[in-house]
């Protein structure tokens, strides 16, 4: 179950809170990221509504979407943060989280790190026994340490790459480790307050998600400072209309149920924690592209845009599905077209869709894509990253600016050829 799209379509102009996307185009310019704050507030309501009654702890997850200012709005919401480099952590503390509200939950990461990151006051999460054993020879019990397992249920995950609970993946403590982890708990008598398992979006179902809950319940008997447990992020939202996701209002009144039984044998109420990001953030962003070529190759019909994998990957890299919308052309015939980028190389955004009639210079409208987007966009054919745009209080804020040819150009060295 998922909120409303806030795009709207009003006397033939897509709107988003009365904010007209065809005049952000003009004004800054195409690419274009496009944020709606308000989306992102009525994600967390949603949030907090399903897992009403419970000890609820929301930390956004910093790597979806890290722009300055969205992190500030997190903060205003009143959620935490999750980070998974010191400099996330740094970026947390300048929009205002104080330490306690940060975790800090690295993989294949310098002890060194860790030691910064604990002077530094977050909460910290060791998902590997050889980190574990040098903050134990650190530490001891000075410091209370999250620890990250992976359940090893086999992921129900449709693509391979993000079968994060599968037992292939490089991700927290196996089980298969777990006795090893408890002599280090003994012999340096670590003080774990939480454990942690996150799931990739693929294997959340209710079902399975519990029996992922249980086995942990299970496990957490033997710990007996907990004071939280960590449910990670990983909650998808629907690409399209219509597609069966996840009901997260049902798994929160299902898990109450398994969370405060398992409270009531362990002795005291504990916190369950989130970390979030692509629920929170990913409906609320637009990447916003004009079409520069039409061209067909005789059976393919091509839109041609002028935006790529350099700005949006998940297409390319993961196979995901990004609804493509033509905002210029509200009422034209349906077609079919290919929607490909600039870049020298594969460069997909959605084979067969069906647009409204697109004519170059049309804008383009890709949906979903505000976690995982811009984090992850790169100077590839050295094309600037596209600058982002915040619709708050019925304004639209621009809270990046568009790269310029200093920016790819300044940390290179010239040296005498
Ligand atoms: C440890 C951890 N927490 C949270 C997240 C956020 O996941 P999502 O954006 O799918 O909610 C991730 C994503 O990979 C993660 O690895």
């Amino acid at each position: 179950m998922n909120c409303e799209s806030s795009l709207k379509l009003e006397n033939g102009k897509y709107m988003i809170r009365d904010i007209d996307i065809l005049g952000l185009c003009k004004k800054y310019g195409t690419p274009l990221y496009v944020y709606d704050a308000a989306k992102i507030s009525e994600q967390i309501a949603l949030f907090r509504r399903a897992f009403k009654g419970i000890d609820l702890k929301i930390k956004f997850a910093a790597k979806s979407l890290s722009n300055i200012n969205i992190l500030k709005l997190m903060k205003k919401e009143g959620i935490g943060l999750d980070t998974v480099s010191l400099q996330e952590i740094q970026f947390g503390l300048q929009a205002g989280f104080s330490p306690e509200e940060i975790v800090y939950t690295p993989n294949i990461e310098y002890f060194s790190e860790i030691i910064k990151a604990a002077e530094m006051g977050v909460s910290i999460n060791i998902e590997n026994l050889s980190n574990l054993e040098k903050f134990g020879k650190e530490f001891g019990n000075r410091i209370p340490c999250c620890i990250r397992l992976n359940p090893n249920i086999i992921a129900e995950a449709e693509r391979e790459k993000v079968s994060n609970w599968h037992n292939q993946s490089k991700f927290g403590i196996s089980l298969f480790q777990f006795d090893k982890l408890e002599k280090l708990v003994e012999k340096y008598h670590l003080r774990i307050n939480g454990i942690h398992i996150h799931s990739s979006h693929a294997i959340m179902t209710t079902e399975i998600f519990l029996k992922g809950a249980k086995i942990i319940f299970d496990l957490a008997k033997k710990f007996p400072d907990l004071e939280y447990f960590d449910f990670g992020g990983g909650i998808k939202v629907a690409d399209f209309e219509g597609e069966n996701v996840i009901d997260i209002v049902e798994l929160g009144a299902e898990f109450k149920v398994v969370f405060d039984e398992f409270c009531a044998e362990y002795g005291r109420k504990l916190q369950l924690w989130f970390e979030p990001g692509r629920f929170l953030v990913g409906e609320s962003g637009y990447l916003l592209t004009e079409v520069v070529v039409r061209k067909t190759n005789g059976d393919v019909e091509f839109a041609g845009v002028d935006s790529g994998f350099n700005h949006l990957i998940r297409p390319m890299m993961y196979g995901a599905f990004h609804e493509i919308v033509n905002i210029s052309k509200p009422n034209g015939i349906k077609q079919k077209y290919s929607v490909v980028g600039n870049l020298c190389e594969i460069d997909d955004f959605g084979r067969d869709r069906m647009l409204n009639e697109v004519s170059e210079g049309d804008i383009l409208m890709i949906k979903n894509a505000g976690a995982y987007g811009f984090v992850m966009s790169s100077n590839y054919n050295a094309r600037f990253r596209p600058p982002e745009i915040l619709i708050i209080n019925e304004e639209a804020e621009l809270i990046r600016k568009r790269e310029t040819m200093e920016d790819l150009l300044r940390n290179q060295i010239e040296i005498e050829i």
